[in-house]
């Protein structure tokens, strides 16, 4: 890649964070501006999924999180929903020999059952074919909201505790996380939103308790590397104290570098 050089010059290589989340919005718009159909701004989507992902492996991120599907886009025009799970089980299909090469590996996360057959295949086999895979783990959020998450979770909490092998004092912090689809994945460091939006739409609502939030106006088949860089950049400058005074963070900080 032509530009990694200067981006690691750039960054802090040694505080990087560990989970990027990312809420991709704006391909509707992409196309819109050039008079082009929404599922044409889906498709050059993918040419940004496929550089992000390429640059977040060389740059050694840990977890890469897509909102690729929502529960609430299966309300679109079923010709747009049809598209998008055409896309998005052929791009698995032909990144898959790829991300196998770059050592990345693909979770899914949501409920996956109610994809197509056919891109149900499709995301197993490119799941199977990578999880062999320790480098970047690249978590692909489909038909995936917050609220279905978390009621999920109360579910199964609910029926843990009917059937007697919990009780509702045992309930922690940590017993909810492991009910979430995200079990043992660190929380989001980073959420980026492109698109202009301020929100975060039902996405890893829990999780991001204590996430930096990045928005940038950019849409996302216009998120290119330099804008990537630049969240990243904006990311290392901000102080995260998680509730404690800037003074005790520093302290700690001190302390682990001692
Ligand atoms: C939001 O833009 C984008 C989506 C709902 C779909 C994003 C999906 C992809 C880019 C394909 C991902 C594929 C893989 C394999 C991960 P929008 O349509 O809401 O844009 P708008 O707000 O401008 O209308």
């Amino acid at each position: 890649m032509d530009d990694i050089k200067e981006i690691t010059e750039r960054l802090d290589m040694d505080r990087l964070p560990v989970h990027v989340a990312i809420i991709m919005d704006g391909n509707g718009r992409w196309a819109r501006k050039r008079a082009m159909l929404r599922t044409e701004g889906h498709a050059e989507g993918v040419n940004s999924v496929n550089r992000i992902t390429r640059l977040a492996s060389d740059l050694g991120i840990r977890f890469l999180t897509l909102y690729a599907f929502s529960t609430e886009n299966w309300k679109r025009p079923r010709e747009e929903v049809d598209a998008l799970m055409h896309l998005i089980g052929w791009t698995i299909r032909k990144e898959t020999p790829d991300l196998v090469k770059n050592n990345v590996r693909i979770h899914l996360l949501g409920e996956i059952d109610r994809l197509p057959e056919s891109v149900r295949k499709d995301l197993e086999e490119g799941r199977r074919a990578t999880s062999g895979c320790t480098g970047l783990n690249l978590n692909i959020c489909l038909s995936y909201s917050s609220r279905w998450e978390l009621t999920n979770a109360a579910r199964k909490i609910a029926s843990l505790v009917e059937k007697g092998e919990f009780k509702p004092e045992d309930i922690t912090e940590d017993t909810v996380a492991s009910m979430l689809s995200t079990k043992g994945i660190p929380d989001p460091d980073l959420l980026i939103r492109t698109g202009g939006e301020h929100r975060i739409s039902n996405f890893l609502l829990w999780q991001c308790a204590y996430s930096e939030f990045y928005f940038t106006p950019v849409l996302w088949p216009d998120f290119d590397n330099k804008a990537f860089a630049e969240a990243l950049a904006d990311y290392q400058n901000r102080e995260r104290r998680f509730g404690m005074t800037s003074d005790q963070v520093a302290e700690k900080t001190s302390e682990s570098t001692e």
